[in-house]
């Protein structure tokens, strides 16, 4: 029987000592505004967007929201971006991806101001994360050590396999982890005897974008498993990439899906958000 990794719990934790730092933010006569970006209407993005103007709101930041047509040009966006990196109102930047296909990612990405750079997606973000410097991080692997620490799981010297390599989690998972002493391999869609790879991990993350891929086949018993998935089933449920009924009966403790990795992305976001004061400082 493993223990379930609470993420709605921990975030909620979070935002508890984020909601203090604000006031006390307040109390010394400073603001914390997010502007978040989104072009289009996809209906995930509403929802994600929605819930991070709700995090604001809790917390006690402001936020200020551009809600721009599909049809926006990738010169309107940027010019946008560029206003709000010189307003002085205005801490962090944040725009909702995926862009319409008519617009580039990086190019957009690259404009935004590193200091406003909330999502940790800017390549000198990036960057100073793969050196050790200060900067912003990725929000889904920042949460996912916190989730960690904060449920009593060590990494130090651990063999940690990250499944998956995207520039949002598998990259910046695999430094974050290697930060905390951890021994990290990186697996992904083309990695071979991955069964055997994944089966070396004290502690495996999956973000690989499949559902349910992951069966107990792949899982050594007693491992952590952090699943960063989010599917739907053949019943239209919403599920991770770990099948959790199959893996949760050998591990030792799991996120379940949802209520595991996810409630903790918004929770960074805002830790973000509030350190954006100190490192515009
Ligand atoms: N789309 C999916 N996840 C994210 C995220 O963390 N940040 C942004 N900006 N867009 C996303």
């Amino acid at each position: 029987m493993a223990a379930i990794i609470d993420g709605k719990t921990v975030s909620l934790q979070i935002k508890e000592e984020l909601k203090q730092k604000a006031a006390d933010l307040r109390t010394q006569g400073t603001a914390v505004t997010l502007a978040v970006i989104q072009v289009g209407d996809n209906p995930a993005s509403c929802v994600y967007v929605r819930n991070k103007k709700k995090g604001c709101e809790y917390i006690g930041i402001g936020s200020l929201s551009y809600e721009l047509p599909e049809e926006t040009t990738q010169d309107e966006l940027l010019s946008l971006i560029r206003e709000l990196n010189g307003r002085g109102d205005v801490n962090g930047i944040l725009v909702q991806l995926p862009l319409p296909a008519h617009i580039d990612e990086d190019t957009v990405i690259k404009a935004i101001d590193p200091q406003k750079d909330v999502d940790g997606f800017h390549p000198q973000s990036v960057g100073a994360l793969c050196i050790g410097q200060p900067g912003f991080v990725s929000c889904t692997p920042a949460g996912i050590i916190q989730l960690l620490k904060r449920s009593g799981i060590s990494i130090e010297g651990k063999e940690c396999v990250v499944l998956g390599r995207s520039n949002i989690v598998g990259k910046p998972m695999s430094l974050l982890l290697l930060r905390e002493n951890a021994t990290v391999t990186i697996a992904h869609s083309r990695t071979k005897n991955l069964k055997e790879v994944t089966s070396r991990a004290d502690i495996l993350i999956v973000a690989i974008g499949k559902p349910k891929m992951i069966t107990r086949e792949y899982v050594k018993e007693g491992a952590v498993v952090i699943d960063v998935g989010i599917n739907r089933d053949e019943n239209n449920k919403l599920c991770g990439d770990v099948d959790f009924e199959d893996v949760e009966p050998i591990c030792s403790a799991i996120t379940p899906v949802p209520g595991g990795v996810g409630p903790m992305t918004i929770a960074m976001l805002l830790n973000n958000c509030i350190e954006s004061v100190r490192l515009q400082s």
